[in-house]
């Protein structure tokens, strides 16, 4: 994919391409008067333009008469073998009696490398690629962006063999990306991304569909609301984002991700509406809750998280813990009735919900208590083993006591 084009005819040729698309941000050609580029590590030779042929010469570096380590004057011509990044400099010519004869400022740098690419698509009309360059090359730079698209039918193949290349349009605003508009959605797109600088050029190609890289900007005006006298709950709303073109056809899912703020894992719930009541929310602590979307059909990728909202459901009532169940159930019947006619399903739909997680939370801890009592059992298995075997060495040490003291009763005796 590296691709080096020696001659700067073809270069041109490429200038002529990028100007269509990068002609406001830069100046045609590649720099002002008098600028000469090189590469690093080649031998560049400068021209002393105005001498007469034959005619001795003397080269100066800026200014002064030191000039770098093994450079040569052949013909007039200075001569920099293996050029580096600090043979970058104003050169002049001098003749022997007549002055200054020439300037030439010499750059040096590297070829360009082959850019990093990524595409994304923020709504399903138009896409954005963004690039950065992969070699830092210390010379001026353009990029020619182009595309070509692939698609299935006939007709259209045809027009791909005719050579149709769309340009991907710069923004002077925003260097590093390009947009195709009026994308297609069930297209596959071929992007051509061309760092060019005036030693040569270099693509990347990258094939996308607007169904991969689509990801739409995170919703907005994102909500949350206490609900009066469910302790709770939360109300939750939220709106397209506004970069998200409203059409029938393309919809969005949400996600809602919430926690206590003194927590740190979050609940996630999954919506289609542009609402949502969270159901197990803890009473009196405020919580944070963040949104985020997904092309209906589940194309592409998850917005990022929208901005923070918080707060608190209210506060328990004081009530006798046997009243408790009753006075609640009742408060969340009432407090369904405001809610119901925004979003009526997920609250029917959360209460077997509830259920299920207080069942499944009984089954995790039942497991629980079951392995400590494993747990506990081996330890004291694994306790009476070890005594066991403690009692026989101090059996031992009484034999070998008692021996011990066995003789000297025989040394008494003798
Ligand atoms: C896509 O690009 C077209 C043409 O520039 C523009 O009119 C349209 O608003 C863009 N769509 C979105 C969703 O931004
Ligand atoms: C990519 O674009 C550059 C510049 O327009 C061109 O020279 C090169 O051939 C293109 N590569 C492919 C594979 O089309």
């Amino acid at each position: 994919m590296h691709n080096s084009i020696p001659g700067l005819g073809r270069v041109m040729v490429f200038l002529g391409a990028a100007l269509m698309s990068a002609s406001l941000t830069v100046p045609e050609g590649w720099g002002e008067e008098g600028v000469q580029y090189g590469r690093v590590g080649t031998n560049v030779t400068l021209l002393c333009a105005g001498a007469r042929p034959g005619s001795l010469v003397q080269w100066r570096r800026a200014g002064a008469m030191a000039l770098p380590e093994g450079s040569a004057i052949r013909e007039g011509a200075l001569v920099l073998p293996q050029a580096s990044l600090a043979t970058t400099g104003r050169y002049s010519c001098h003749g022997k009696d007549s002055g200054l004869l020439h300037t030439v400022s010499l750059q040096i740098g590297h070829l360009p490398g082959v850019p990093f690419v990524s595409c994304r698509a923020s709504d399903y009309e138009n896409f954005s690629c963004s690039w950065t360059s992969s070699v830092d090359t210390f010379l001026p730079t353009r990029y020619i962006t182009t595309y070509r698209k692939k698609s299935q039918t006939g007709e259209e193949k045809q027009r791909e063999k005719s050579g149709h290349v769309g340009l991907c349009l710069q923004d002077p605003f925003h260097p590093g990306t390009c947009t195709v508009h009026g994308s297609e959605f069930w297209s596959s797109y071929r992007l051509n991304i061309t760092e060019v600088n005036p030693l040569g050029s270099s693509f990347r190609l990258l094939d996308i569909t607007m169904q991969a890289i689509i990801k739409p900007d995170p919703p907005e005006g994102l909500v949350v609301e206490p609900i009066p006298l469910a302790p709770r709950r939360l109300y939750v709303s939220w709106k397209y984002p506004s970069s998200w073109p409203k059409e029938p056809h393309f919809q969005l899912r949400f996600r809602l991700q919430y926690r206590p703020v003194i927590h740190r894992s979050w609940s996630v719930v999954e919506t289609v509406n542009l609402s949502e009541v969270i159901t197990d929310a803890f009473a009196g602590l405020e919580h944070v809750v963040q949104v985020s979307a997904k092309d209906f059909l589940d194309a592409g990728n998850w917005s990022e998280w929208s901005a923070e909202a918080r707060a608190t459901p209210v506060r328990e009532l004081p009530t006798t813990a046997i009243e408790e169940t009753t006075t609640d159930a009742s408060l969340e019947t009432l407090a369904e009735e405001p809610s119901q006619a925004p979003n009526p399903e997920p609250i029917n739909r959360s209460d077997p919900l509830e259920k299920m997680a207080i069942l499944v939370s009984l089954g995790i801890f039942a497991f629980f208590v079951l392995a400590a009592v494993l747990v506990i059992i081996v330890l004291i298995w694994l306790r009476v083993r070890k005594h066991g075997k403690d009692e026989t060495k101090p059996h031992n040490f009484l034999v070998a006591a008692s021996h011990l003291k066995a003789r000297p009763t025989e040394a008494q005796i003798l």
